[in-house]
C-alpha cells in the first residue's frame, strides 16, 4: 500500500534549513528560516517565559487532559491582547491550537464546514503555507494584488480593486502585521478603506496574526484587526505565540471567530472544539499556560513587553543599517523599499538565479523569492551581505 504514496516536495523553507545545516563553509549566513535571533545569532528563551515555566513546574499538580478547545483563561487573555479591552466577548468563539499554523488550518476547516464553495482570497505574495493548506482542503482560492514589485511598496489601487470583486461570504485572508514575506503593511488609512470595501461586499476578513509586537508595538500592530472587529459583523483570526513569546516548538496558537450574533457563538465554539477533536483531540497546554500566566502577572508581563520591545528595536536597527549598507554597496536606491517595511522580513527583489548565486558563491541563504530574515543579520554580517547582494545584482 505505502508504495502508492505519491512523491512530495519538501517545503522550500524546510529544505533550505537542511541545506544550510549541511553546508560546511564556516562563514555561512542564514537569513532563511523565520526565527528571531539576537546579535550573537541565538534564539534564547525569553526571560518571562523562563520565569513562568519555573513557576508552572513547581505549581502544576497534574498533567491530565484539559478541555478540547484549551483553557478559557488562555482564550480570554490572548483575545484581549489581540482585540483590546472591551471587545465583544459574547460574540467570540475560541479554540487553542498547535501554533498559528494549527489556527489557520482550523479556521479554514470551519470555513469549509460553513460553505465549501467559499472563495478564499490570498495576497500576492503570501506565506506559502496559506495556498498549501487551502489546496489540501480543496477550497477555491483567488489572489489579490498586494505588493507592487516595481516600487517594493503596497499596490493600494490593485489591492482595493481586487477585493472589491469579492462576493458575499468569500473570505479575505490578511496578514495582521509584518506581512510575510514583504514586511509591507497597510497604513491606518488603508485599513479604513479595506473595512469599507469588506462591508460593501459582504466578504469576511480572516486575519493571520503571527507577528504582533514585531512591527510598531503590541497595540499598534493590532490596530487594523481591531478596526475590522469594530466595523464588521464577522471576523476570523488565527494567532500565533511562536514569535512574540519565542515559544516556537511549544506550538501555541489560537483560533478566534467573531460571530455576527451572540446566539451563533455557542455553535461556532462547539464546532471549533469538535474540529480539534477530529484533528488532534487536545491542543498543547504547556506554552498556552505560560502565555496566560505572563499576561496575567503584571511583573512578568512588563518584563515580556520590555524584552519584546528590545527585540523590535534590534530588528528596526538591523533594517535601517542594512538599507543603508545596500545603498552604499549598490550605489543606488534599488533597495530603498526595505526601509518602509516592518518586522522580521523583507523581499530584496532578486531573481531566483541571483538568490542561488548568493548561496553558491557567498554561502548566504535566503528563501528563493529573495525573502530575508532581518533578525538574522548582525553588525558583522550586514556589510558582508550588502556587498554580496550588490555584486550578484550587478552581475544580473
Ligand atoms: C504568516 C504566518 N502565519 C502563521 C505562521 C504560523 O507560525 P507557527 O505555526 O509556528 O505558530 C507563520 C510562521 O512563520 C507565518 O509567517
Amino acid at each position: 500500500m505505502l508504495s502508492a504514496v505519491p512523491a512530495r516536495e519538501v517545503d522550500a523553507i524546510i529544505r533550505l534549513m537542511g541545506a544550510f545545516r549541511d553546508d560546511p563553509r564556516p562563514d555561512k549566513i542564514d537569513l532563511g528560516v523565520g526565527v528571531w535571533r539576537d546579535a550573537l545569532g541565538r534564539t534564547p528563551v525569553m526571560r518571562a517565559v523562563r520565569a513562568a515555566e519555573r513557576r508552572l513546574v513547581e505549581a502544576q499538580t497534574t498533567k491530565t487532559y484539559t478541555a478540547l478547545a484549551g483553557e478559557p483563561a488562555f482564550h480570554a487573555a490572548l483575545a484581549r491582547l489581540l482585540l483590546g479591552e472591551g471587545h465583544a466577548a459574547d460574540r467570540l468563539a475560541a479554540a487553542a491550537t498547535p501554533g498559528g499554523t494549527g489556527a489557520v488550518r482550523q479556521i479554514l476547516e470551519l470555513v469549509r464546514l460553513a460553505d465549501p464553495g467559499a472563495t478564499v482570497w490570498i495576497s500576492d505574495p503570501t506565506w506559502p503555507n496559506h495556498p498549501a493548506i487551502l489546496a489540501t482542503l480543496g477550497l477555491p482560492t483567488r489572489t489579490y494584488r498586494y505588493l507592487d514589485r516595481a516600487s517594493g511598496g503596497l499596490d493600494r489601487e490593485g489591492f482595493l480593486a481586487d477585493l472589491g470583486r469579492a462576493r458575499r461570504g468569500d473570505v479575505v485572508l490578511l496578514h495582521g502585521a509584518c506581512h510575510n514575506p514583504s514586511g509591507i503593511d497597510p497604513d491606518p488609512g488603508l485599513w479604513e478603506e479595506l473595512a469599507a470595501v469588506l462591508l460593501a461586499t459582504g466578504a469576511v476578513p480572516f486575519v493571520d496574526m503571527a507577528y504582533q509586537g514585531f512591527g510598531a508595538g503590541l497595540d499598534a500592530d493590532a490596530a487594523g484587526l481591531r478596526l475590522l472587529a469594530r466595523r464588521l459583523p464577522e471576523v476570523l483570526v488565527a494567532a500565533s505565540c511562536s514569535k512574540n513569546f519565542g515559544l516556537y516548538r511549544e506550538r501555541v496558537g489560537l483560533a478566534l471567530a467573531l460571530c455576527a450574533e451572540a446566539a451563533t457563538r455557542g455553535r461556532v465554539a462547539a464546532t471549533l472544539a469538535w474540529l480539534n477533536r477530529q484533528n488532534f483531540a487536545f491542543p498543547p497546554d504547556h506554552g498556552a499556560r505560560v502565555v496566560t500566566d505572563i499576561l496575567a502577572d503584571p511583573v512578568l508581563r512588563a518584563d515580556w513587553e520590555d524584552e519584546l520591545a528590545a527585540m523590535r528595536a534590534g530588528m528596526d536597527a538591523n533594517r535601517r543599517a542594512f538599507a543603508l549598507a545596500l545603498r552604499e554597496a549598490s550605489r543606488s536606491d534599488r533597495f530603498g523599499h526595505l526601509a518602509a517595511g516592518r518586522g522580521m522580513f523583507a523581499l530584496l527583489g532578486l531573481a531566483p538565479a541571483e538568490v542561488e548565486g548568493l548561496r553558491a558563491r557567498h554561502a548566504i541563504y535566503m528563501v528563493g523569492d529573495s525573502r530575508v530574515n532581518i533578525a538574522g543579520l548582525t553588525a558583522a554580517t550586514i556589510p558582508v551581505v550588502a556587498s554580496a547582494v550588490a555584486r550578484v545584482a550587478a552581475e544580473g
